[in-house]
């Protein structure tokens, strides 16, 4: 028997509707569009302000919209892993809960944290379910609601995220298509660059932590940039390498959407023309683990079966990979 690959069939996506956009970021910090958008590429984002509103509420109907598309019923998923950094609440797992919204009466889920190289940590994970034989439909949802833990007072980290949630199905092919090589890595160095001071077990909250704003996102932004160029430029080339692929060999790139200059960079280390790499920053910023999944979902329609996909990401942690895929629809 032919070896078992696991194979994305179906993608689904949701944003939320409401949009906040440079000019409403001029009017709440000291900064200005230009800036912005020649800074990081970024025009406006998706914000879930919905009151009672969290992250499973991204989830569920990026799931509901990939079970439709598939024509699938939710009691058939085996499984749904959820990469996230904003879970609706420590415990019990964003995923559990997004499984009940569905209906997937059937599944096991549980949260996977790795910021924004979650998505590629969990489709390995998830992929790893599909080829031991063990399950048939894994579902890999990256699902963030970032303006949960945006201090919007600060302009160095306020203008780059967004909300949104995005997700794949997984399940076996014998023809070889589907998820074929992953380079994943991760640097504790980065906890210093990029996180949120209180709130976990080292640093409970406290009054004094809500007062001193600690449970927002923290970013050095210079120095995760450096990383971040390197990080995502590297191990997309030794991907590339170790399976005997060129750029030329590439139809897409499909890079996490931090700023356009890494983007930029990982794209011409990989000998890729600008056509090539799906770019949809400029409308949703940083949706962290949904970065790549909605552009997946943006792009559906311009895959063609067999096309070769690199999945690139970098994020907190530091975190980071690239994942080789075989289109297979
Ligand atoms: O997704 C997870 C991984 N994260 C990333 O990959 C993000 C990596 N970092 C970046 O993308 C960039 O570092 C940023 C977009 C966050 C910042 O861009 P930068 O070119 O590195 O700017 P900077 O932080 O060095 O700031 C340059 C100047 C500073 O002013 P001074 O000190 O030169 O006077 C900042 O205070 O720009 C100022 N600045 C702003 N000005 C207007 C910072 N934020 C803003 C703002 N509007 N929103």
């Amino acid at each position: 028997m032919n070896k078992i690959t696991a194979a994305i069939t179906a993608v689904g996506g949701y944003v939320p509707e409401t949009k906040l956009t440079n000019a409403d970021l001029e009017k709440m910090v000291e900064t200005n569009d230009e800036w912005i958008r020649t800074r990081t590429g970024i025009s406006e984002r998706r914000i879930l302000n919905e009151p009672g509103k969290a992250t499973s509420d991204l989830g569920a109907p990026a799931i509901q919209n990939l079970l439709k598309k598939r024509g699938i019923e939710a009691s058939e998923i085996d499984c749904i892993i959820c990469a996230t950094v904003t879970p609706d609440m420590f415990f019990p797992a964003t995923a559990n809960l997004i499984a009940h919204k569905v209906g997937a009466t059937n599944a096991f889920g549980f949260d996977l944290s790795a910021a924004c190289s979650g998505f590629l940590y969990a489709v390995t994970t998830g992929a790893s379910f599909i080829e031991s034989g063990r399950y048939n439909k894994v579902i890999v949802v990256g699902a963030d609601k970032m303006s949960s833990i945006v201090d919007y007072t600060d302009r160095n980290t306020c203008v780059l995220f967004g909300d949104a949630a995005a997700a794949i199905l997984l399940e076996p092919d014998t023809d070889g298509y589907g998820i074929q090589d992953s380079i994943l890595k991760c640097d504790g160095i980065g906890a210093d660059y990029l996180y949120m001071r209180a709130g976990g077990s080292l640093k409970p909250s406290s009054v004094e932590t809500v007062l001193a704003k600690e449970h927002y996102i923290f970013q050095e932004g210079k120095t995760v940039f450096k990383f971040a160029v390197k990080g995502m430029a590297d191990v997309s080339a030794e991907l590339l390498e170790r399976n005997n692929l060129t750029g030329e060999d590439i139809a897409w790139l499909v890079p996490h959407q931090a700023n356009l200059r890494i983007i930029d960079a990982t794209a011409d280390r990989m000998g890729l023309t600008k056509e090539k790499v799906m770019i949809n920053i400029q409308k949703y910023g940083n949706t962290t683990a949904a970065t790549i999944p909605l552009c997946l979902w943006e792009w559906e329609n311009q895959l063609k079966k067999g096309d070769k996909i690199v999945l690139a990401a970098f994020g907190g942690g530091f975190t980071w990979g690239a994942t080789l895929v075989k289109w297979a629809y």
